[in-house]
């Protein structure tokens, strides 16, 4: 820490301290109601004075009812920063967002495909653009704090966070999520076009029992932490500067009064030393929806005891005032508000936030233009899989006459998804004009070879008579199924199946005799087992963003091939959800029971237009010790007749182990092109890291013994020697 942030901190007062521990919504200092602002948003000259000149407090956050044009979000800023420097201090006030698949609450900003799309691309780079694009077209409104990205595992399909998750893997989150990292901050959050990352939501938020919102997740210590720790601390390896908490309870303990995560481990073991934020209300929520406090003060108290910075309270002024009287009764020393303040203020100091809060518009030419446009395009070509495609049924022949329909046909809410100019993306088809739905792009292709049946209903009756008749003068239907937008809690259901409208469309089509494709929008994998079969071929593209209709257009014309692969497990039956990591018991079926792992797709299934040939699986070594680098390598070629990008996968499991291991788990992964015939060696290397696991005293350990490694049908082994520090297996 350095000394201009010592000397602020030594003439502070308690009260300004607790204020910079203090985060508030622009609800409070806009006119209307908490939730009900009026339209268009306008600020409060009276509240702003309250709450930045009398309470002094550090940070605000949130949108209201609509997203905003640069020129109006720097309004905003300017407005609060004028009241910042009528402050004793002149302490400017940091303002945090959710800029979500980019800069989500900026009207007319490039959005990219969800988190879940981009973990489909299997794309670094992508990943890594998608940050430096958000990071940019925030900041061109001045904003220099986002809430992103998630580094949660989505490990069960049921819960509504799924689609901002990178999936299910350990490896595959951790690799696309410090990538973003990077692309958000660069090496510089104090670079015009840079700005302050927050990882979320610490730690084992994906994983409720129940798949709703915010219920109780039940994670053994040693899953916690071979599972759901790593991809965050890679990403804090990265050097995000923030953090955000799960909002929920692991094990009937929740996380925002957790002191053995958010200092023991956040702190001491992953040295973390940026700011941690609550989630929304959570210090509130520990009195009054987990009742492990018996008042709020005690609220405030266990969370800051537990590790808190700064609370999100966010409505009003009793996180401050609590916080106040904790500390001159003696219940918190001032010295542990000094560690939070320091962070707080060192993190404005690194933004620049003290030299001035906004750079001029002229620093940002490039907001909402061509070459961000490619970008977000290029990303959502990558993040459709196509999972299945028989007799050739895509692309689409020439002369192909098309029926389109289906409720996700003509609708960009579910290009988008939640997060998309409003927390629920429900006003996502006003304001995104200019992008095309998949009826809009199909038709700039297809002319009048395209009709249209058009369905407003996902899970009410759709005109089925109407689609059916539709059917009968077209060579081709092509069904768009899947989901609306949704975040959070709204997103809850009782029944990962598709809706029953939706399946008895396919099931009425299907009668024709025509081919289907079906194409999925959707934030989870919604069950599809009874259609799938009646589907000749069909893509999941789960939120695509803005330039998804485009994307798909030109995969079923075959102008792009497709290159994604999923990020997750795709199910096949509700009450077989198992990842593709399970343990050997879960498969039952060997043992000539009912219970075999039989999704729908596997995790990193994705097929192509073209062919790819894998060969010549080596290792460097057979035998291996324990600090040995192990080189793996493998050739791929292409053997169709057209350009294509592929993932080759490297999964490796361990035979045998003191903890019963899963049947496999990815550890490396490169996305690469191959031109037709060509063919390339793909190189990877494996450490002793990739071959620890947690074992029975939740330590990290490596056990000698045989290790399988696998890249696509190919397959090889290698023993690891055991070296006098090793427990056996
Ligand atoms: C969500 C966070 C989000 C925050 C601020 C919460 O409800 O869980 O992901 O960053 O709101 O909008």
């Amino acid at each position: 820490m350095d000394q201009f942030v010592e000397d602020l901190l030594a003439k502070m007062t308690l009260a300004e301290k607790a204020g910079q521990m203090t985060q508030l919504t622009i609800d409070t200092v806009a006119n209307g109601k908490a939730y009900k602002l009026d339209f268009p948003l306008k600020l409060n000259d009276k509240k702003l004075v309250e709450v930045v000149q009398k309470y002094a407090v550090g940070s605000m956050l949130n949108v209201g009812p609509l997203a905003h044009t640069t020129s109006r979000w720097r309004e905003i800023m300017a407005a609060i920063d004028k009241q910042a420097n009528k402050t004793r201090l002149k302490i400017p006030v940091l303002y945090g967002i959710d800029s979500i698949h980019g800069a989500s609450y900026v009207m007319g900003a490039t959005l990219f495909p969800q988190q879940l799309g981009l973990g489909a691309t299997w794309n670094r780079d992508l990943a890594q653009k998608m940050g430096e694009v958000s990071a940019y077209e925030t900041k061109a409104a001045g904003m220099p704090w986002a809430f992103s990205p998630v580094l949660d595992l989505g490990r069960n399909p049921l819960w509504p966070r799924i689609w901002e998750t990178f999936g299910e893997d350990v490896y595959l989150a951790g690799e696309l999520g410090s990538a973003t990292v990077r692309g958000m901050q660069g090496d510089n959050i104090g670079h015009p076009h840079k700005l302050a990352a927050c990882l979320k939501h610490f730690l084992g938020y994906g994983v409720p029992l129940s798949g709703r919102d915010r219920t109780p997740a039940y994670i053994p210590a040693r899953q916690l932490a071979e599972y759901h720790v790593p991809p965050f601390a890679k990403a804090l390896a990265a050097g995000a500067a923030t953090i955000m908490i799960n909002s929920g309870e692991i094990n009937g303990i929740p996380v925002h009064s957790d002191r053995s995560i958010l200092t023991d481990l956040l702190r001491d073991e992953l040295g973390f030393t940026g700011v941690v934020v609550t989630d929304w209300e959570d210090i509130q929520y520990l009195h009054n929806r987990h009742r492990v406090a018996e008042s709020q003060k005690e609220a405030v108290r266990m969370a800051i005891e537990a590790g808190v910075d700064m609370s999100m309270v966010p409505l009003d002024f009793t996180f401050t005032d609590y916080l106040i009287e904790l500390v001159e009764e003696g219940t918190i020393s001032e010295d542990r508000l000094d560690l939070s303040v320091r962070r707080i203020l060192q993190l404005k100091k690194d933004l620049g936030l003290f030299q001035g809060m906004v750079e001029p518009q002229e620093e940002y030419p490039l907001f909402g233009g061509t070459e961000f446009k490619e970008s977000s395009l290029e990303a959502s070509r990558q993040a459709i899989v196509l999972c299945k495609n028989e007799k050739g049924a895509l692309p689409l022949k020439k002369a192909d006459k098309v029926l389109l329909c289906g409720p996700t046909a003509d609708t960009l809410r579910s290009l988008n998804g939640g997060w998309t100019y409003s927390w629920q993306g429900e006003l996502t088809d006003e304001q995104s004009l200019p992008f095309s739905t998949i009826l809009g792009a199909l038709e700039n292709k297809l002319g009048d070879r395209l009709s249209y049946e058009p369905a407003v209903s996902f899970s009410e009756e759709i005109d089925i008579e109407a689609a059916v008749k539709a059917a009968q003068n077209v060579d081709v239907i092509v069904t768009c199924l899947g989901e609306t937008s949704y975040t959070e809690f709204y997103g809850n259901i009782d029944n990962l199946s598709l809706d029953v409208a939706q399946l008895d469309l396919v099931k009425a089509l299907s009668k024709t005799g025509k081919p289907i494709v079906l194409i999925l929008l959707e934030g989870r994998p919604r069950l599809i087992g009874e259609i799938a079969d009646l589907c000749q071929a069909i893509l999941v593209g789960f939120h695509p963003g803005n330039e998804g209709g485009e994307a798909i257009a030109e995969i079923l014309t075959g102008e792009t091939c497709p290159s994604g692969k999923l990020p997750i497990t795709y199910p096949k039956y509700p009450n077989a959800l198992s990842t593709y990591d399970y343990k050997h018991p879960e498969n039952l079926e060997l043992q000539g029971v009912l219970g075999g792992f039989k999704p729908q797709f596997e995790f990193g299934h994705g097929l192509s237009y073209t062919n790819f040939a894998y060969s010549k699986l080596m290792l460097s070594q057979n035998n291996v010790h324990e600090n040995d680098t192990i080189k793996v390598s493998v050739e791929v070629k292409n053997t169709g007749k057209i350009k294509a990008k592929e993932v080759v996968q490297l999964y490796l499991s361990d035979l045998y182990a003191s903890i019963t291991p899963p049947v496999k788990r990815l550890k490396r992964f490169e996305k690469i092109e191959l031109a037709a015939g060509e063919s390339k060696v793909v190189e990877f290397h494996l450490t002793k890291d990739d071959l620890a696991f947690v074992g029975r005293d939740n330590r990290w350990i490596v056990e000698p013994g045989t290790f399988k490694v696998m890249i696509a049908g190919l397959s090889t082994e290698f023993v690891l020697q055991k070296t006098s520090t090793m427990a056996s297996a």
